[in-house]
């Protein structure tokens, strides 16, 4: 490999005298998104049928939210007390529904929108991406992290307060979070969304197939040894997040309905807690202003329309057919292929694997979800990513440094990449596997040993996925 490398360097040297190539990120494909649309089982189904649940479930995952459904335009009902935007699809969002963080911000918009008076943290700017913010501590009254109070939670950007739709929840009664207090203390970290095309084949790979093959891998050269995040009361692997730490799609729907939205629901049944309501003691939060659950089964009505919100999110995304690769495009095919010969040679395929094997796990809900998920590129592992990378903050079995191997399916047409969405830039998300402690040192160290032009081959492969 070493030598073929060198030779095609000095063979560019010889024929362009004076020009020294460097390699550089394709940036996103431009074109149709190669993502949206439904699985091909579905898409061929009766349309009356589970064609109509999927079109319902994207339409229920594009509704804006208010806190009560009066407002033009807007039809979903149980926005707040907090959230962190108004719909699924606000944040999930490029390069088409179901994605994730669009190049303009939402969560501007979002802020003041129908007369919200909220004040825009710092670290949300018009120009993305999306996030949201945990609290690696919990503090003290002055705002100090205690070390032995590990927080995690997210901590939701915005409140309803002033909106024409609040009632009597105003500015005096609920406060955002002290974002300010946070950062001079580096106590607040960012996620951005996870794309959720192709989610319902993650979600229905078998545990045997992912076990096979971490079995399969241990014997790699590189030193990567990752491990599962398992569900805290049954003991199954979790897959979905950027630590794994979610089991199912309906689970993370209702909880992101939750979460994001502030929308109570059959699956998380409470409106999230605010300090204002301690205070409060008893009397009944003015801010907490719909019955609970704010989305539920409808009865009586017609077959789609008995379903919740929640489920019918968790049954678009399972539905969502995974990103289209393009073969051909950035660089032409025969770069694109040298270049996944090279990821597979130097071991970033150790983690980031396309084929994890037969996967015998048929499904019951429609015949494609019971092909394996080719193309995924993630063990679904969670593996130690080393300081750099850390957040410090642990959900699950993952610790403050393990994240999962992040799916490349779609990878062509992300613009922010990473946990946090520190960079748009492909070689800056390569350079950053390597830090102390990351299971993906040798591997990166195998990647800056290539000449810019295989390095430019593996940038082309990754931007045709
Ligand atoms: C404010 C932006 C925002 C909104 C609104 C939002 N999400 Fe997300 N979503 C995120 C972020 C951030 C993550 C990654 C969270 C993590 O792992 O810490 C995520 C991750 C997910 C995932 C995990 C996918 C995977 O493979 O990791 C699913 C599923 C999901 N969201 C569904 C939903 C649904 C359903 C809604 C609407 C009820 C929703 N989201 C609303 C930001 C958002
Ligand atoms: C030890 C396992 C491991 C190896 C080896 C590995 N990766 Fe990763 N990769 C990850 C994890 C985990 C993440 C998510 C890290 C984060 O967001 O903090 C990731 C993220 C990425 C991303 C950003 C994806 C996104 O959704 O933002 C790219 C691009 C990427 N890897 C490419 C590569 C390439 C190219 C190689 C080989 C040079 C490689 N990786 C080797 C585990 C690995």
């Amino acid at each position: 490999m070493k030598s073929r490398a060198s030779f095609v360097v000095s063979l560019v040297v010889l024929l362009l005298p004076g020009s020294v190539f460097a390699q550089s990120d394709p940036g996103i494909r431009t074109g149709a998104p190669a993502a949206g649309g439904p699985l091909g089982s579905v898409a061929a189904d009766n349309p009356t049928t589970i064609l109509a649940f999927f079109n319902d479930g994207k339409d229920r995952f594009e509704e804006v939210d208010s806190v009560s459904a009066t407002i033009p335009g807007e039809d979903g009902f149980g926005l707040g007390p907090r959230y962190n935007s108004r719909s699924c699809a606000a944040c999930h969002a490029f390069p088409a529904t179901g994605g994730t963080s669009p190049a303009i911000n939402p969560q501007i918009t979002d802020a003041t929108a129908d007369g919200a008076v909220n004040v825009i943290p710092p670290f949300i700017l018009l120009s993305g991406p999306v996030r949201e913010a945990r609290f690696i501590f919990f503090t003290d009254p002055l705002g100090n992290p205690i070390p032995s109070a590990p927080n995690g939670n997210v901590e939701a950007l915005y409140t309803i307060a002033g909106r024409s739709d609040a009632g009597g929840c105003t500015a005096a009664t609920i406060a955002q979070p002290d974002f300010t207090s946070a950062i001079s203390h580096n106590n607040v970290i960012f996620r951005i969304p996870t794309p959720v095309f192709g989610a319902g084949l993650m979600e229905n790979i078998d545990e045997t197939t992912l076990l096979n093959y971490q079995a399969a891998a241990s014997s790699n050269p590189f030193g990567i040894a990752g491990t599962f995040n398992r569900n805290g009361n049954d003991g199954t692997i979790a897959r979905f997040g950027w630590k794994a730490q979610n089991k199912s799609l309906e689970l993370f729907s209702g909880e992101a309905y939750n979460v994001e939205m502030g929308v109570s629901n059959e699956i998380f049944q409470n409106e999230r807690p605010s300090p204002e309501e301690d205070r409060a003691s008893g009397l009944a939060n003015p801010c907490k202003i719909n019955p609970t659950p704010e989305d539920h089964t409808n009865f009586n009505t017609t077959a789609i329309g008995t379903v919740s919100d929640a489920v019918q999110f968790a049954m678009f995304m399972r539905l969502l057919a995974p990103p289209a690769r393009n073969k051909n495009e950035p660089g032409g095919a025969s770069s694109i292929n040298k270049g996944f010969e090279l990821f597979e040679e130097i071991g970033c395929s150790v983690c980031h694997q396309i084929n994890l094997g037969p996967d015998p796990m048929a499904s019951r809900i429609t015949p494609d979800l019971s092909n394996p998920a080719p193309n995924m590129f993630s063990d679904l592992e969670i593996h130690h990513m080393g300081t750099g990378l850390a957040d410090n903050i642990a959900q699950g079995d993952a610790g403050g440094d393990q994240f999962r191997t992040a799916p490349l399916w779609g990878l062509g047409q992300r613009i922010f990449l990473l946990h946090d969405g520190r960079t748009s830039n492909l070689i800056s998300a390569i350079q950053a596997h390597q830090s102390t402690g990351s299971e993906a040192n040798a591997v990166k160290l195998n990647y800056d040993s290539l000449s810019a032009i295989d390095q430019q081959h593996i940038l082309n492969f990754l931007r045709s996925l």
